[in-house]
């Protein structure tokens, strides 16, 4: 999940990526938004993507910086966006080992940090402090081990989507995939996708020096991990961590 990965797929990003604002029907995460917002703030949507969330961010907040690391998603956001006249368009490297920002009262990070790769994921989490004024406050999203790990067992208990027919091509597979899971990486679709206990994002942020507030399930129906989904499958639906912060 590299730059070249994420401008590949930003011509057909609305097919091929979750769309967390659409899905969130509990609207947590714009109520966590609505809590710290304010027309004297900045903010800033780091991995913004098409710029789902820049009309929210640009009617609550003085000032917008939507930044990503792919050239194509800022250039379809800024067109889709064009009306607002607060928000200002950076291309970066989260990832990156140096990084000059332009840090924000408010950070909103939604579904970004899910590169496999451990190195590129300490760079980023080590720029979100530096993307933030001291006392500034990070919204944060992220996949659930939890529930995939949760989706994966009822699956596989009650062959969901067929699960048992699922097969693995190759030797070399298997070896990626158990490697994988151990560090909480596991395939959306094919591509190795990080994916974050409870526990491990509150010591993440917590060592990067922010004070956690609350971690929160953001729930979404089965349809979004089951074809099929059982019709007695309810309650817990999958979910996503939403984790509120704040610089110290
Ligand atoms: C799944 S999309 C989420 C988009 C958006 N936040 C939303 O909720 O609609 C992830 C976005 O993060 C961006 N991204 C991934 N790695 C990044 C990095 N190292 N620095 C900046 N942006 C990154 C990708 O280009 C992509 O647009």
């Amino acid at each position: 999940m590299d730059r070249k990965y994420w401008e590949r797929i930003a011509p057909n990003y609305n097919v091929e990526i979750f769309d967390v604002l659409q899905n969130d029907t509990s609207g947590k995460i714009i109520a966590a938004i609505e809590q710290v917002a304010s027309k004297e703030k900045t903010v800033t949507d780091i991995g913004c993507a098409v710029g789902k969330w820049v009309p929210l961010l640009a009617t609550a907040f003085k000032h917008v910086v939507a930044t990503d690391i792919s050239a194509i998603n800022l250039q379809l956001a800024a067109e889709k966006c064009k009306d607002y006249s607060n928000v200002e368009y950076q291309r970066m490297d989260m990832s990156a080992y140096t990084l000059t920002v332009t840090p924000c009262d408010v950070a909103v990070c939604i579904n970004a940090i899910l590169t496999d790769n451990l190195k590129k994921r300490i760079n980023f989490f080590q720029s979100l402090d530096i993307c933030l004024n001291n006392g500034g406050d990070l919204i944060l999203v992220v996949p659930s081990l939890e529930s995939k790990l949760f989706a994966n067992i009822i699956a596989n208990r009650w062959n969901v989507d067929d699960d048992h027919k699922e097969k693995i091509e190759s030797v070399e597979k298997a070896y990626a995939l158990a490697k994988n899971i151990k560090q909480g990486v596991t395939d959306i679709d094919n591509v190795p996708t990080k994916h974050y206990l409870k526990e491990e994002l509150e010591l993440l942020l917590t060592l990067e020096g922010f004070e956690v507030d609350r971690v929160e399930k953001i729930n979404y129906t089965w349809k979004t991990e089951f074809n099929n989904p059982p019709k007695w499958l309810a309650e817990p639906y999958p979910w996503d961590w939403m984790c509120v912060a704040k610089k110290k």
